[in-house]
């Protein structure tokens, strides 16, 4: 058993927590941070591609940016497609030069894990029995088991960035959280090919057979989603029917489709929309998917993480420099209020994409009118646009 201390408890090493980490060391403050799974497991986990203008400008300045620089794709615009042709959103144009750039989760999570090792500052992978307590005292504690050993870590505040099925929010008493939900009747089945993108830009499709997408992650790596049933069986899909499937929803009348290759990766990702309010308890703060989840079709769930911990560094540094609480204090309502506005434009973006067995024939019109309005409107590309970019961080 071993006792220590330090100033921030992080629990969890996705993007959240590391970041949050790094942000803290820039201000001089120490912080220890814990996860359960293995380095492997977090590194190889493949989920985002798509980060904000201001995602990018952040790891820059924090001196994370060198591979980003090198290896990211920036895309200044999008396609939308729907009834057999593609329409380009240019989002330089419509933002002031603002755009996208095309880099994994699991790029920007290794960068970050090497600029801890860098620092020196503790980063346990494999920790068990994760726990936290005396949340609402001055002196909160973190406990887990690594190595072998019970170590109990005396903290000033508590960070949880341990995404959706962590410890933290359930440590809050129920009371104390207003959550506000909402399941999709449909979910995501997402591949990756060897094989050279298509397009240089992202097609977001909507076809009666229902919502695709098509991304990539390198100049020989493509990745493709298809909308499938919540409760989909994988193994009901061989790679000829995701093809076949990616071809009809995805295909355009100009003759574009998706270039294909071999699969080297298949899963199903389930769609919500989730928020837990407020966002902090005590000396415990909440951020990113520990907090909210949003559906990933606008993109924003690894976004809102650094955002979050962003928001909450600035605040932490407030308070380590002068001992005010003043930013610390407006957190939770600040976070939440950035949140609500990505919830609203993943809502908005999946509802416009996305086909659902309750809907009847009058809906699909519907949705095929907004889209026509939204790819003819300088202002609706215009409010697309400035939210696919991201908002300002303030
Ligand atoms: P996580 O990445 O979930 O990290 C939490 C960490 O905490 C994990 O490493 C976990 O192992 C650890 N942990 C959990 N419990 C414990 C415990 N008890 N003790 C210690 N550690 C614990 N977002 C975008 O912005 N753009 C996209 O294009 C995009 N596409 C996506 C596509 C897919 C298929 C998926 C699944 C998600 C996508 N997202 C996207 C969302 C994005 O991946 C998440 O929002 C992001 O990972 C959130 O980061 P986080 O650090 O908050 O949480
Ligand atoms: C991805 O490349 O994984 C990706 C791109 C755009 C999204 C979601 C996921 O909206």
């Amino acid at each position: 058993m071993t006792r220590t201390r330090t100033q921030v408890g992080i629990v969890g090493a996705g993007p959240a927590g590391l970041m949050l980490g790094h942000l803290l060391h820039l201000h001089g403050i120490d912080s220890v941070i814990l996860e359960d799974r293995s380095e492997h497991y977090v590194i190889d986990r493949v989920r985002a591609g798509v980060l904000e203008q201001g995602t990018v400008d952040l790891m820059h300045e924090i001196g994370v940016g060198a591979r980003l620089a090198v290896e990211g794709l920036r895309h200044e615009g999008i396609y939308i497609a729907f009834g057999g042709a593609r329409h380009r959103i240019d989002l330089a144009r419509l933002t002031g030069g603002r755009a996208i750039t095309v880099y994994g989760q699991n790029e920007v999570v290794k960068d970050l894990i090497a600029a801890r090792e860098a620092t020196g500052r503790p980063l346990y992978f494999e920790a068990s029995e994760v726990a936290v307590d005396d949340i609402t005292s001055n002196r909160p504690r973190l406990t887990c088991r690594a190595d072998g050993v019970m170590h109990t870590i005396d903290c000033e505040f508590l960070a949880g960035c341990d995404g959706f099925h962590g410890i933290c929010r359930p440590s809050i008493p129920s009371e104390q959280l207003r959550v506000y939900e909402r399941e999709y009747p449909f979910a995501w089945l997402g591949i990756l090919a060897n094989a050279a993108p298509s397009s240089d830009e992202l097609v977001y499709s909507l076809h009666e057979r229902g919502f695709a997408l098509f991304s990539m992650r390198s100049p020989s790596v493509t990745r493709l989603y298809l909308q499938c049933a919540p409760d989909e069986d994988i193994t009901q899909w061989p790679d000829d029917r995701i093809w076949a499937e990616l071809r009809a929803r995805l295909g355009t009348t100009d003759g574009w489709m998706p270039a294909e290759g071999a699969i080297t990766q298949k899963g199903v990702t389930p769609m919500r929309s989730f928020v837990a309010e407020p966002m902090q308890y005590g000396n415990l703060f909440l951020a990113g998917d520990a907090a909210h989840i949003v559906p990933p079709t606008g993109a924003k769930g690894l976004n809102l993480a650094v955002a979050d911990v962003w928001r909450l560094a600035q605040a932490l540094g407030e308070f380590y420099t002068s001992g005010r609480r003043h930013l610390l204090d407006r957190y939770s309502a600040e976070a939440l209020r950035r949140t609500w506005r990505a919830q609203r434009f993943s809502w908005w973006m999946t509802s416009m994409l996305h086909r659902s067995d309750s809907d009847n024939p009058f809906d699909h019109r519907r949705q095929l009118a907004e889209l026509d309005y939204l790819v003819s409107s300088e202002a609706a590309m215009t409010s697309l646009a400035e939210n696919y970019v991201g908002l300002p961080l303030l």
